[in-house]
């Protein structure tokens, strides 16, 4: 992770989690430079979470729509943005990079911020170009990425003040330690029973919700031992490869990719020949679909056929294979937002991350392999979790 950071203009600054970054630079801005009636452009697929912590910082979001190849229009977002605008929040979602270059020029030309989200990537990099970088400032989620219960950091890229994050509480290390050995013993135990769930609990998506009629509040919480510890211990390489391998394992084994659409495929994978060693001791060559040099994921997030989401998503679950399906309260009762709507009711997203095992992909594989698909026939939803607070 050392020389992750070597990338940056800043050191991270260590949160609770990413969304209490975004509070706190928001927060910031506003104190700098502030604005009678300070606005967000943001996507209108996200978090109720984000859209709350937006509300708490005192801003106006303004919703630009989200393709269901994950991206955005400069066009739509350039015509949001006025004079009360302080930025521009645009995210690589589930790791799927998004050219930030375009947008930096046009938020620099109209002297707004550009705030990157990062919470679903780590060390990727787009046309050379590393996520992260471009931002003014960047949020990035280790909860989310190194499969923690809690954690996240803020990066610096442009430094117009001297910022300094809000005097705050601590997470509790009790409270981390009882979640992060909790999800450990599960995975082991996972790979030790051969990808089966034995503890017979898979976990249910979180509630997201945001009730307009209560004051929006929140208190921002840091942690930094665990972090640092983390940064100094992790080996990010391997964190990396094991998710691109996973991801490559799903993209050559599920054999209906046109059903099963998986987002962004086109332009992420790359078909390479991998030799193979025959019976007779002869190499021969095998195509095979690999993530093109750079690409993260932190899921793989595809587009299922209308009215089949949640009855795919059961399916896996009974498999005991935790799958979620992105944010279902978005785009909040919002008309005008079509692209936001099909990703609300057909994103799935296929776990892919380091501890997932070989056995688990297999499950996945072969579940959806040998699906028969209702047509447009949904499922309710699967009853939900409720969302939890960090100590
Ligand atoms: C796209 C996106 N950005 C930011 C966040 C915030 O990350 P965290 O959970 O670490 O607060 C989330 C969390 O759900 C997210 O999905």
């Amino acid at each position: 992770m050392k020389d992750f950071f070597k990338n940056f203009q800043s050191q991270p600054i260590n949160y609770g989690n990413a969304s209490h970054a975004f509070y706190d630079i928001m927060k910031w801005v506003q104190l700098n430079r502030p604005k009678k009636n300070p606005n967000i452009i943001m996507p209108a697929y996200i978090p109720a979470k984000l859209y709350r912590y937006v509300l708490a910082a005192g801003y106006e979001p303004r919703f630009y729509d989200v393709s269901t190849e994950l991206d955005f229009s400069i066009d739509e977002i350039r015509d949001l943005i006025d004079d009360q605008t302080q930025m521009v929040f645009a995210v690589h979602f589930f790791g799927v990079p998004v050219d930030m270059i375009p947008l930096k020029k046009m938020t620099q030309e109209m002297d707004v911020f550009l705030l990157e989200d990062c919470a679903h990537t780590l060390d990727s990099h787009l046309n050379g170009n590393i996520l992260g970088t471009t931002g003014d400032f960047t949020i990035f989620s280790t909860r989310k990425m190194f499969q923690y219960h809690c954690g996240g950091f803020l990066i610096l890229n442009k430094k117009p003040w001297n910022f300094q994050p809000s005097k705050t509480t601590k997470v509790s290390s009790l409270f981390t330690g009882y979640h992060l050995l909790g999800s450990r013993v599960k995975y082991y135990l996972n790979h030790i029973a051969r990808g089966k769930n034995v503890i017979q609990k898979v976990s249910t998506p979180v509630v997201h919700y945001i009730d307009f009629d209560e004051e929006q509040t929140v208190t921002v919480k840091r942690m930094d031992h665990l972090l640092n510890w983390t940064y100094l211990h992790t080996n990010l390489e391997e964190l990396t490869r094991k998710r691109r391998e996973n991801i490559s394992y799903l993209w050559n084994h599920i054999e209906d990719l046109e059903t099963f659409s998986p987002v962004g495929f086109e332009r992420l994978s790359i078909k390479k020949s991998e030799p193979r060693s025959s019976g007779s001791g002869n190499q021969s060559n095998q195509q095979k679909l690999q993530p093109i040099e750079g690409y993260v994921p932190f899921s793989l997030p595809i587009i299922t056929p209308p009215g089949t989401r949640n009855y795919i998503q059961q399916e896996l679950l009974s498999r005991g294979i935790d799958c979620y399906i992105g944010w279902t309260e978005a785009p909040f009762g919002m008309t005008g937002f079509p692209e936001t709507e099909k990703l609300q009711t057909q994103l799935l997203e296929l776990p892919i991350h380091h501890f997932i095992n070989h056995y688990q992909l297999e499950i996945m594989a072969d579940c959806l392999n040998n699906l028969e698909i209702p047509q447009l026939l949904d499922t309710p939803p699967i009853k939900a979790g409720k969302q939890e607070p960090i100590h």
